[in-house]
């Protein structure tokens, strides 16, 4: 089959011919149909996992991933030849990714079903960041009417957490650079601000000098976060998905929130296809490539700019 891995950490990803795994007793083995980008992926790649759990080289990269069933280990129940099932592969140990025609995954693993009625290469961009940003909107938990700004709202999570937060009647401020103003409003975004020509705290002080309710900050760095949650008012919430938060400083001025990290459930990725399939949620894929492309769009990916998911199309 073909694969797209890196042969040591930090080297670039290539396309590969491997062998077809395996399952093992506890595993289910996937013919993938879509697998869903993630900057957590060349993330991988470099090493972010190292030392946390056991890599197996050459390291087949991607999480996201949606297909079928193709085979079940002697002690799987919860699966059968046949499923369409979307989730992601990545558990227990890296490696055996989604970036590759087959995958294993264990039964016990961020695992769903979904209906025919949904495309496999919608249902793969939905667990990462849609997860991520059902959990980020949970966590905002402010009364409807409140302002929230999403700082990276362009990408991935930022384009689910902008309609989600919609949803629960927030307010959405949505930074979105070069042109993607519209876009982002189509998704519930009630005023953007292009922080390449206005510096946000420059246009948060002309905008909303009396503060907002909310910060969901995807992508600045500590200094940034800083600034940005210096808009947020005493009681309100500031969260951060890149560990740039001093939990301390929002706590001195009356701020919840801090670093933020997911904790992916099958459960909430349930819920999620759900939602998609009662036509309640957009799944904002952009852009479909093939599995060849996959290195180019891993080095754009770092690179920045991205928009809504991209999708590999297998
Ligand atoms: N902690 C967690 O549990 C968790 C879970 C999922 C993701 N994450 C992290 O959260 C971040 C966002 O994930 P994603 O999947 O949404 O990434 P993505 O799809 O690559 O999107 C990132 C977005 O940020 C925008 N951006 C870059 N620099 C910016 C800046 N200075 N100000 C405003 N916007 C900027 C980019 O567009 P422009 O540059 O064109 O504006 C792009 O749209 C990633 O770092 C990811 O690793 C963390």
């Amino acid at each position: 089959m073909k694969a797209v891995a890196v042969n040591a950490f930090g080297t670039a990803p290539v396309l590969m011919d491997m062998a077809r795994p395996v399952p093992d007793a506890e595993q289910v083995l996937v013919k993938l149909q879509a697998s869903g980008l993630n900057p957590f992926d060349w993330r991988v790649g470099d090493g972010i996992l190292k030392g946390k759990i056991p890599h197996l080289f050459p390291l087949i990269l991607g999480v996201d991933g949606a297909g079928v069933v193709e085979a079940v280990g002697a002690n799987v129940r919860r699966f059968k030849p046949g499923d369409r099932v979307v989730g992601q592969f990545l558990f227990g140990r890296a490696g055996q990714g989604s970036y590759a025609d087959y995958a294993v995954i264990d039964q016990n693993a961020v695992l769903s079903r979904y209906p025919q009625t949904l495309p496999a290469a919608l249902a793969a961009a939905l667990p990462t960041a849609g997860i991520t940003a059902l959990q980020l909107s949970q966590r905002l938990d402010l009364k409807p009417g409140s302002t929230v700004l999403i700082v990276g709202a362009t990408g991935g999570v930022g384009s689910f957490l902008t309609q989600l937060a919609t949803m629960n009647e927030l307010r959405v401020i949505a930074t979105a650079s070069g042109g993607a103003a519209e876009r982002m409003r189509v998704l519930g975004a009630v005023k953007t601000l292009d922080y390449r020509s206005t510096p946000i705290d420059q246009w948060m002080g002309t905008h909303y000098p009396e503060g907002i309710d909310g910060l969901v900050d995807l992508v600045s760095d500590a200094a940034g976060f800083a600034r940005n949650a210096s808009f947020v008012k005493n009681g309100g919430v500031a969260l951060s998905t890149v560990w740039s938060a001093r939990a301390e400083e929002l706590m001195a001025r009356g701020i919840k929130g801090g670093n933020f990290e997911a904790k992916t459930t099958s459960a909430d990725l349930d819920l999620l296809v759900r939602t998609a399939v009662a036509g309640e949620l957009t799944i904002p894929v952009e852009r479909q490539i093939t599995l060849a492309q996959v290195p180019a769009a891993l080095a754009e990916n770092r690179a920045g700019g991205a928009r809504g998911k991209t999708v590999v199309v297998l």
